[in-house]
């Protein structure tokens, strides 16, 4: 409602969406990168001195009860704003066909959704209070009492919405820009309108934003290892860094628990075209992924 009241959009906006823990970091800096490419040395980028949060503005956090908006009102075009809002809950004049403005969306395997939020939220937990248990965590996920809806009602949101309209939404898979960042990279240029040139290929721009982006990269500059909660900022550079690898869930959900999560997500999304890539239980030691097509030691 306060978007739709007070949020003025622009024909140029770019908006990173993502539900929680699918890789909002990790794309606000490579939309960040790709779009402002030309404006920074690679050896002294914004991204080397603040946190993509910092570089990237969230839209929930500016549009206030007050409906001031006057923070992304000064901000010049094309504007880059981030959100975790579901596409549902966006205005027409940004959905509809007449609108210009972009969206680029995120999605994750929920299983590993699950564990990373369950580690995030109990970083985030005040002293005193009791870690939430990965079972009472397991528990909300598949009743879909997560923030910002359930997990697969957000990405089928999106996921129709790049089908509708191909040229407003792109949906991505945190596995395949795990598995073909390159790729990936090239993809969302080319889908903003910003495709690179055979110049920029020939310098190797593309595997720059990639390394800039990577989790090695990212979690070692010091703006992202350091404490930096304070009260205006309840949340640390540092959570939003923990290992970043496709299928960390092996290590801590249960046969029982990834097999009700697998069994939701094949019936959230069957008949759409949707799918998650999924890891095949060989026995109870190894997994075949099918992304790298090895075995993996459990
Ligand atoms: P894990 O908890 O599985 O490690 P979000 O940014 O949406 O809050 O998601 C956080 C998740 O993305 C965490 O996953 C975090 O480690 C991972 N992440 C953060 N930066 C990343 C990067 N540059 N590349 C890959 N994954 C990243």
């Amino acid at each position: 409602m306060l978007i739709d009241d007070h949020f003025n959009p622009r024909p140029t906006d770019i908006i990173v969406a993502t539900s929680p823990k699918c890789g909002t970091t990790w794309l606000r800096a490579l939309v960040f990168s790709i779009i402002n490419r030309n404006s920074f040395d690679f050896s002294d980028h914004p991204l080397r001195k603040a946190n993509p949060r910092d570089l990237v503005h969230f839209l929930e956090a500016h549009i206030r009860g007050d409906g001031s908006t006057a923070s992304i009102d000064g901000l010049p075009s094309p504007r880059l704003l981030s959100t975790h809002l579901p596409y549902s809950l966006f205005p027409e004049c940004m959905t509809d066909d007449t609108s210009a403005c972009r969206f680029v969306y995120i999605c994750r395997d929920p299983k590993d959704v699950l564990v990373s939020k369950w580690h995030f939220a109990n970083k985030l937990r005040p002293k005193g209070v009791p870690p939430l248990s990965l079972e009472e965590a397991f528990d909300l996920f598949c009743k879909g009492v997560s923030h910002y809806g359930p997990f697969w009602d957000h990405v089928l949101g999106y996921w129709k919405a790049s089908l509708e309209s191909p040229k407003k939404v792109l949906c991505l898979k945190y596995e395949d820009v795990k598995k073909e960042p390159l790729g990936c990279v090239r993809k969302v240029a080319n889908f903003l309108g910003v495709p690179f040139t055979p110049e920029e290929e020939n310098k190797e721009i593309v595997e720059e934003i990639v390394k800039l982006c990577s989790f090695e990269n990212m979690s070692n500059q010091d703006v992202n290892k350091s404490d930096t909660r304070s009260q205006e900022k309840p949340i640390s550079n540092s959570d939003f860094f923990r290992k970043g690898e496709v299928g960390d869930w092996v290590n801590h959900l249960s046969p029982q628990m990834s097999e009700i999560l697998d069994q939701i997500t094949e019936q959230k999304f069957q008949g759409t075209g949707f799918s998650f890539h999924r890891f095949l239980v060989l026995s109870s030691s190894y997994y075949l992924c099918p992304l790298c097509c090895s075995f993996n030691n459990v």
